[in-house]
Parts: structure tokens; C-alpha cells; sequence
């Protein structure tokens, strides 16, 4: 009887290790829970040394963060909502936002533009998606990373490509040489006059 209870054990261990590597390996393959995954260090330090100083992050983890910006929004605030800046403060602005709700960041993005210096997103890479047309217009140039990012709170690499774009300034070859390292290619963002 003892040795039946033993064995039944055994196998519910079993079952529920199996489930939960389903679980894992099937969030790992889709990006599941990608919106709440902070940005990795070599990141961060490359982004803060060509923003020279970042003053705001809109969609920050808050206290935990790694982002060592001046101002911080976090979801209880709503970054959609705040203002992001003034006429007398234009920060530079970093931005990994919850990649499910790119459409109305980059709305905000676009109401923002007076009010905000510089800024650099990283975005999956989408380039056919409405989101990424409509950020052209105030966009000056992109790069696609040329690995997949392991990010922060990710139990593997992201099974979706990074891109990186830069607006609010005309800094195009610092902008390359700061990111070489890590980008496979850099290009101009031209809009043709299609939302
Ligand atoms: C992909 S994570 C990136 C965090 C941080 N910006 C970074 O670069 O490491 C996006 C963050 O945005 C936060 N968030 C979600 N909705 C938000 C909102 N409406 N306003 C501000 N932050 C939000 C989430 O809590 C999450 O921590």
C-alpha cells in the first residue's frame, strides 16, 4: 500500500515538472509576460552614455529599476496619462514600454514631441505594424540588434528580434557608433506620408 502511495507521488512530481517545462518553454516561444521584462545593463549604459543622462522613463518598473532615470512612471501612474515633460523641462526620454500596448505609446509619444528632448525605444521589431508607420514621422533613423536580447525577469533570449529607434535629433553617426556593437544594421527612418 505504502509502496502505491509512493509510486502515485512520484508520478504527480513527474506530471507537474512536465506541465510546468510546457508552461516555460511555451511562454519562452511566444514572449509571454514580455511586457513586464526589464532592459539588460549593456543596454541601459549604452543608452544613458548617448542620451548623455536619461531624465525620463514613462513605463518604468519603479524602485527595482535598472534605468537610472531622473523621473520614473510606473503603471500605477499611467505614462499614457502624465505629461512627460513642459515647455521648460524637455528631458531625454527612454522607452521599453509593455510591448502589447505599442499603439497608444507611440500615440502618447507623438503628443509628447514638443515637450521632450531625445528619445530612444526599443520595440520588437515590427516594421509592418501600424505602430511602427505611424512613430516614422517623428522617428530619424533605427537599428535591428543583431542577437536576441536576454532581458531582465526572461528565463531564456526573447523569441522576437529588438529594434532600436532614435528621434528628436539628427545625432545619426553618434547614434551608430555608440550602438555598432550590438546592432546587425542601421538605417534612416523616412516617412513617405503614409499613416
Ligand atoms: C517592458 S517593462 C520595461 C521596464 C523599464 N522601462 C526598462 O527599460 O527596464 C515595461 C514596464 O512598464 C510598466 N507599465 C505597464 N503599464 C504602464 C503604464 N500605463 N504606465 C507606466 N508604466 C507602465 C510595467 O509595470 C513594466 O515594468
Amino acid at each position: 500500500m505504502e509502496q502505491l502511495s509512493l509510486f502515485s507521488e512520484k508520478t504527480t512530481n513527474a506530471k507537474s515538472r512536465r506541465h510546468s517545462l510546457r508552461v516555460q518553454t511555451s511562454s519562452a516561444r511566444t514572449g509571454e509576460g514580455s511586457d513586464d521584462w526589464a532592459t539588460p545593463g549593456y543596454v541601459v549604459e549604452a543608452a544613458e552614455s548617448f542620451l548623455g543622462g536619461i531624465g525620463l522613463d514613462p513605463f518604468s518598473d519603479g524602485e527595482d529599476s535598472l534605468v537610472p532615470a531622473k523621473r520614473k512612471i510606473t503603471k500605477e501612474e499611467n505614462g499614457l496619462v502624465q505629461p512627460w515633460g513642459s515647455e521648460n523641462l524637455t528631458p531625454q526620454v527612454w522607452l521599453n514600454p509593455p510591448y502589447s500596448m505599442m499603439r497608444p505609446v507611440v500615440k502618447k509619444m507623438r503628443q509628447e514631441r514638443e515637450r521632450t528632448n531625445e528619445f530612444l525605444l526599443l520595440a520588437r521589431n515590427a516594421q509592418g505594424t501600424q505602430w511602427f508607420r505611424n512613430l516614422l514621422p517623428i522617428a530619424t533613423c533605427y537599428g535591428v540588434f543583431d542577437h536576441r536580447i536576454k532581458f531582465v525577469g526572461a528565463s531564456t533570449q526573447a523569441p522576437f528580434d529588438n529594434v532600436l529607434i532614435y528621434g528628436g535629433g539628427d545625432r545619426i553617426e553618434e547614434f551608430r557608433d555608440c550602438w555598432k556593437e550590438y546592432l546587425g544594421f542601421c538605417a534612416m527612418a523616412f516617412w513617405i506620408g503614409k499613416e
